[in-house]
């Protein structure tokens, strides 16, 4: 179940270059199948891509809850430590509540509601909704000052039985972070996604936005003043699972980042500037995920320079234009690799979260550049915004169903979808649909099952197909058929966009 992320720096494969780039001027702008006019249906996708997250809640359903197969869970997580960290989000196909990625998901559906938001909608109402649920929950993970609540559920308890949430029986240890234990990391992340969010509520609802933000300063002292990896002290809870790899630097500088954003306080600014070369904010790889803030950072940090409002950032704008010259198909070397059928791919399992953030960047520098007038230079070629958005769509397209396959990877979407979802709560039987509990290993024969799954988790992205294009469709295949929220999490702020400039 390991969705650690590998870095890889892909050696030199001209012929998929080429064949890449011919894809992309026979399909200039026109995608191969899907719904009226020949393009996609966005606006389907989007409230499918929303929905998802309710699938997703762990906690005390609301009456307005729309997935209706799902119901309450995990009534009483935090108990045995005595506090309610009740509420949140599964990560995947599992149980458990992994704190790290949960509040990289927030980050990046704020990220997906301040740049888009305005492209929503009536799903705009029900993105918010989508981070709030995690907001919540973080509140409660950070309510004792000098500590954070980082995961409910014991991974190797919760993997070892195939259970929905709705009977799970086992453990539900919560794990924290405090100044013995430091993990600069998940709080970083947590202080990101509290001030991103604070962005979200700002006009909204002021009160709850100020709360957000009190609460991500206070978080992100604790994750600056001690300093660790928070994988050091819970290697055994959290690894493999969501093991910090690439370091806690960049989950400081990317906690700043926001926090500058989200006040404008001048300490933010400065603390960027003072730590930009101790935090290796040059270490832009061309990856962006749970693990791995850099590239977020650059872009992020790029709008201000290119607005003309922040001359201090331009390093920043130099990394990210390298980081997005090794995202374009041709360009510059290293560069990240494409499968055949034209789909970013990287190694090490979930292939879309790479997809989805990636290309969510891709669509964010292209609106700033576009703003400011601006193109990338890639070594003495240059890149428009228009190109960016066409590289971005193409992936977006791709997910949908523009592909060897044909098949859409988002469930509920389009003619033909994943049907058997690495997903327990999907893939057995509802609780109306059998009322008695479904014990641990009575849970194996839905998992072996060759039959679909009874209850459809609308807007789940999987893991998607493997590096030739192919996709088993099959649940123990849990790194091409499991969905994650923060494959979803960017797609958002995505399909938005094209929802609104198909
Ligand atoms: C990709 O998946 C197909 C079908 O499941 C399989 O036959 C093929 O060996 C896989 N390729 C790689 C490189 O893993």
């Amino acid at each position: 179940m390991a969705r650690k992320m590998m870095s890889s720096l892909p050696g030199n494969v001209p012929e998929l270059r080429v064949l890449f780039l011919l894809l992309l001027l026979l399909l200039p702008l026109r995608p191969i199948s899907g719904g009226d006019g020949g393009g996609h249906d966005y606006h389907t996708a989007l409230h499918l891509s929303i929905l998802f997250f309710e699938g997703q809640r762990s906690g005390r359903l609301p009456p307005d809850q729309r997935l209706r197969w799902r119901h309450d869970s995990a009534l009483h997580d935090g108990s045995t430590a005595g506090v309610d960290l009740t509420g949140g989000y599964y990560d995947a196909g599992d149980n458990v509540k992994f704190g790290f990625p949960m509040a990289f998901t927030t980050t990046m559906l704020s990220w997906s509601i301040i740049d888009f938001g305005r492209n929503m909608g009536p799903e705009l109402k029900h993105a918010i909704r989508a981070v709030k649920w995690a907001t919540d929950y973080l509140l409660k993970a950070t309510v004792i000052p000098g500590v954070v609540f980082v995961q409910v559920g014991d991974a190797l308890s919760d993997h070892n039985c195939w259970e929905r949430p709705e009977d799970m029986d086992t453990l539900r240890t919560a794990y924290k972070i405090d100044t013995s234990h430091p993990g600069s990391d998940v709080a970083g992340e947590t202080a990101a996604a509290l001030a991103a969010a604070s962005i979200v509520f700002r006009s909204r609802d002021p009160q709850y936005s100020r709360l957000l933000l009190n609460r991500a300063i206070r978080v992100f002292e604790f994750a600056d003043r001690h300093r660790g990896a928070y994988s050091s002290s819970l290697y055994r809870a959290v690894c493999p699972f969501y093991c910090d790899v690439n370091g806690y630097q960049d989950e400081l500088l990317w906690g700043a980042a926001w926090l500058h954003k989200a006040s404008r306080r001048r300490i933010y600014r400065e603390y960027i500037m003072r730590n930009e070369v101790v935090l290796h904010a040059g270490d832009t790889i061309n990856e962006f995920g749970w693990d791995n803030k850099h590239a977020g950072i650059n872009v992020l940090l790029s709008k201000e320079v290119l607005m003309g409002k922040a001359d201090y950032f331009e390093s920043f704008k130099q990394n990210a234009d390298e980081f997005i010259c090794s995202l374009l198909p041709g360009i510059s070397h290293p560069q990240v690799q494409y499968s055949p059928g034209g789909l970013i791919f990287k190694a090490g399992g979930s292939n879309m979260q790479h997809v989805t953030s990636l290309s969510f960047l891709l669509l964010a520098y292209s609106n700033y550049l576009s703003h400011a007038n601006k193109v990338v230079t890639c070594g003495g070629k240059s890149a428009s915004p228009a190109l960016l958005k066409q590289l971005a769509k193409r992936q977006v397209n791709y997910i949908l169903g523009d592909n060897p396959l044909r098949m859409s990877y988002m469930v509920g979407y389009g003619a033909r979808y994943p049907q058997r979802i690495h997903h327990r709560a999907s893939s057995l039987p509802s609780v109306q649909a059998h009322p008695a509990r479904i014990a641990c290993k009575a849970g194996s024969r839905y998992f072996l099952s060759p039959n679909p799954n009874p209850n459809l988790l609308v807007g789940a992205v999987v893991g998607g197909p493997n590096v030739t294009d192919a996709f088993p469709d099959s649940r123990p295949f849990f790194q091409e058929s499991e969905p994650t929220t923060y494959i979803n999490a960017p797609l958002v702020g995505l399909l938005a966009f094209f929802s609104a400039h198909p």
